[in-house]
């Protein structure tokens, strides 16, 4: 026997629950089928980006850094604080509550937008026009649809010959349930999550090294933006060395974790830790899928391959989020999964790539979205560039938090905004605007002319806009 829907998605994250949501609006008849277990051996819908990923780690970033607010900056305000302390099991257990309010605001929206919720693996039975066959684990019935979306997300990638045990070597998974504040933390990889657990840790009392392979402090990013940000993270006291060779990495068990390295003179390096995480990126998730009962093509990485629209070379088969190509970010995999649904309605679902906001929840917070300065030279674009910095922000000064800057990066001949970059506070709701702007392909003369609230830390994109033209009012 088969249950018959319009359209199936596989996997409940961002990129899947939202396609499932878009496809039951549209009309569909649609099922989600997602394996993610809470505690209790329940469902857990949300994925990664729920349950190890986006929430929690803003949950932990936020909670932390309170606690650092509490510690060194009250004092600032006039405010005595005795007797200080943390409970990290309290700060868990919150962390673990908003986990588990997204999970149920999630089979809440299932049930209010009619999709049918799975729980267990879905995993391919065959592939036939019209009629593609997915058996859900521990359900006798299968099920039939002529579309399928494969949502399945991407999972933490191990050092080779280093396996995860979330006691000692965590991915992202263990390092936002560690029982105790280590009291020496090494991480591997500075990028995204490398910075953003790293901050958490340190803030509640950890030495924190990082180890990167790179030379350069965060690759991606506009490189006085990252200098900027590189020069506030050493400052709040975080290690990072840049440029090493990691060799044998050894699991002592109680003992905590050796890792051997070379730094970037070349000199034979050993770091003793307590806990070690392991954040060098994330790789595509087709476990368990058989895809290949479905006849469905991976490339090199184990990533589905599609096209711009997120075909796959299968007929009614698309994949979207962090199993196929691009940035693994959850509004990337949301837009992605919003845009399949109302191609498979026949309209025409649209995402632009150009402006997808990246956003790191540390302190100071770091949002870009468009091209970097280096890569705008690298492509041979004539621009012109304006900053403006948080320190001559009148709303940034009475927040007590002036690192940073805003910085506008404009086409020389036309001035249509190709890049901004911020670093500093609330960078990630300031991004927004900028990517309003250029989705509107927007001048920085544009911005330049709008009214921003005062004082709000707005002011500071304004007056970047203004800069590119040479003409800050405020600096
Ligand atoms: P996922 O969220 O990974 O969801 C896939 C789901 O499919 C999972 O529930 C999985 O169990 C399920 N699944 C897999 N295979 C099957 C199967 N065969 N049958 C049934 N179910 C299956 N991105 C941001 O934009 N902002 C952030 O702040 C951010 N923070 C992050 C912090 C951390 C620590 C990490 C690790 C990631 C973070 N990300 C962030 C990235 C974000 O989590 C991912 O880009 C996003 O979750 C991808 O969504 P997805 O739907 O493609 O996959
Ligand atoms: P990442 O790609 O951001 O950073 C990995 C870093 O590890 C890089 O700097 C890389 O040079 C380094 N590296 C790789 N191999 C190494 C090795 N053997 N030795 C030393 N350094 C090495 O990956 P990360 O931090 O694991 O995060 C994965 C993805 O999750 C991110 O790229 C992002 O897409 C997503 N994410 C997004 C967040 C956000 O939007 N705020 C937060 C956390 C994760």
């Amino acid at each position: 026997m088969s249950k018959q829907f319009d359209v199936i998605v596989i996997g409940g994250g961002p990129g899947g629950y939202i396609a499932a949501i878009r496809a039951a609006q549209l009309g569909f008849n649609t099922a989600c089928i997602d394996e993610w277990k809470n505690d209790k051996g329940g469902p857990a819908p949300g994925g990664t980006c729920t349950n190890v990923g986006c929430i929690p780690s803003k949950a932990l970033l936020q909670s932390s850094e309170h606690f650092e607010h509490a510690g060194k900056h009250f004092g600032e305000h006039g405010i005595q604080v005795q007797g200080l302390g943390l409970d990290l099991g309290k700060m868990i257990g919150r962390k673990d509550a908003v986990v588990k309010q997204n999970n149920d605001g999630i089979l809440y929206l299932f049930k209010k937008n009619k999709v049918s919720f799975f729980h267990g693996r879905g995993s391919f039975v065959k592939a036939a026009e019209g009629a593609h066959e997915v058996r859900v684990s521990g359900q006798d019935e299968t099920l039939v649809a002529r579309h399928v979306i494969i949502a399945t997300g991407s999972n933490a990638r191990a050092l080779p010959g280093t396996p995860f045990d979330e006691v000692n070597v965590l991915s992202n998974d263990g390092a936002l349930r560690i029982g105790a504040v280590p009291k020496k933390l090494g991480l591997i990889g500075s990028g995204v999550i490398g910075l953003e657990m790293g901050s958490v840790w340190r803030r509640v009392g950890a030495e924190v090294t990082i180890l990167e392979g790179l030379p350069t402090f965060l690759g991606a990013v506009d490189e006085q933006i990252a200098k900027e940000a590189h020069k506030a993270f050493t400052k709040q006291g975080l290690k990072i060395e840049l440029g090493v060779k990691v060799g044998e990495v050894r699991n002592q068990g109680e003992q905590g974790v050796s890792i051997a390295y070379t730094d970037a003179k070349g000199q034979a390096q050993t770091l003793q830790v307590d806990k070690l995480i392991v954040s060098i990126g994330r790789v595509p998730n087709t476990v368990g899928l058989d895809a290949e009962a479905a006849g469905i093509q991976l490339d090199e990485r184990g990533a589905i391959v599609v096209d711009d629209e997120c075909r796959t070379n299968v007929p009614g088969i698309w994949a979207v989020g962090d199993v196929v190509r691009g940035p693994m970010l959850a509004h990337k995999a949301e837009e992605e999964g919003v845009a399949v649904a109302e191609r498979i309605a026949g309209q025409h679902g649209h995402v632009n790539f150009n402006t997808i906001p990246w956003v790191i929840y540390t302190s100071p917070e770091i949002a870009w979205v468009g091209r970097t300065e280096q890569q705008l030279k690298a492509d041979g674009v004539t621009y012109k560039a304006g900053t403006f910095p948080f320190l001559a922000n009148g709303r940034a000064r009475a927040l007590g938090d002036t690192t940073g800057m805003v910085k506008f990066l404009a086409d020389a001949a036309t001035d249509e905004i190709l890049g901004v970059h911020i670093v500093g506070p609330m960078a990630s709701e300031l991004i927004s605007e900028a990517v309003v702007a250029m989705e509107f392909k927007a001048s920085s003369e544009d911005i330049a002319r709008i009214c921003h609230a005062h004082p709000s830390l707005s002011e500071a994109t304004k007056e970047a806009a203004l800069a590119v033209d040479k003409r800050t009012l405020n600096f």
